[in-house]
């Protein structure tokens, strides 16, 4: 991830456009404002890569990443909800089901939040739609350090975090999804993302 250097491959908002191709990819997916932008800065080290942002709705189309040396693609989602287009569920769907190379999508959930409807619908899908799929927890910073005093009386410990997710993933996981999940944060430091490196190894076969 850190050898070779990273190249934006391509950026679209009609899915259906790009032609398949042999390189193998992966994608991150979720809410607006979960992190996904930013994990993939924490992936390939590259601040700025993605554009991230404060505001939901920062990423408004399909970015590709090509890293190590164009052996594999990383794809950054636009985020569900916040004014996003209405059928891109739909489209990001239809896509990681018919694509080729497509290994795995990676869904955050951001844990201070937990589970929306959204999340749920989205893993009912992957599960009907046979699309392979791993959970990562996004921002665990948070559950380490909430800065207020509201926060910290309505953050979860990690421990719980994670048990609501296992509950989550036996009820709405399917066959698809993955059981192994990722603790990660991207910011201000960086965790387990030399965990999800090796889990998109394994997810591509590289
Ligand atoms: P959309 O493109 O709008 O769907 O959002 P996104 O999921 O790409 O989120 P993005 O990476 O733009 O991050 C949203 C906000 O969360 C930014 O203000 C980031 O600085 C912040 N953020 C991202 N990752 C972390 C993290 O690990 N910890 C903390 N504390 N903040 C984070
Ligand atoms: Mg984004």
């Amino acid at each position: 991830f850190e050898k070779y250097p990273v190249r934006f491959l391509w950026g679209a908002e009609e899915f259906a456009s790009i032609p398949d191709g042999a390189v193998p990819e992966v994608a991150f997916l979720g809410r607006s404002n979960v992190g996904k932008s930013s994990i993939l800065n924490a992936l390939m080290a590259q601040k700025g890569m993605a554009r991230t942002s404060s505001k939901p709705g920062r990423t408004k189309q399909m970015n590709a990443f090509s890293v190590g040396g164009a052996r594999l693609t990383l794809l950054d989602m636009p985020g569900y909800g916040h004014g996003s287009r209405e059928s891109w569920g739909r489209e990001i769907m239809e896509y990681l089901r018919s694509r080729k190379q497509f290994r795995r999508a990676f869904l955050l959930i951001d844990p201070v939040h937990g589970f929306k409807e959204v999340d749920m619908m989205i893993m009912e899908a992957f599960a009907d739609m046979g699309i392979p799929y791993q959970l990562v927890l996004s921002k665990t910073d948070k559950l380490d350090e909430p800065k207020k005093k509201r926060e910290r009386l309505a953050t979860p410990h990690i421990n719980e975090v994670f048990m609501d997710v296992q509950g989550v993933m036996r009820d709405h996981g399917g066959h698809s999804g993955f059981g192994e999940i990722l603790a990660t944060s991207s910011e201000p430091v960086k965790k387990g993302i030399n965990e999800l490196r090796w889990a998109i190894l394994r997810a591509t076969g590289l």
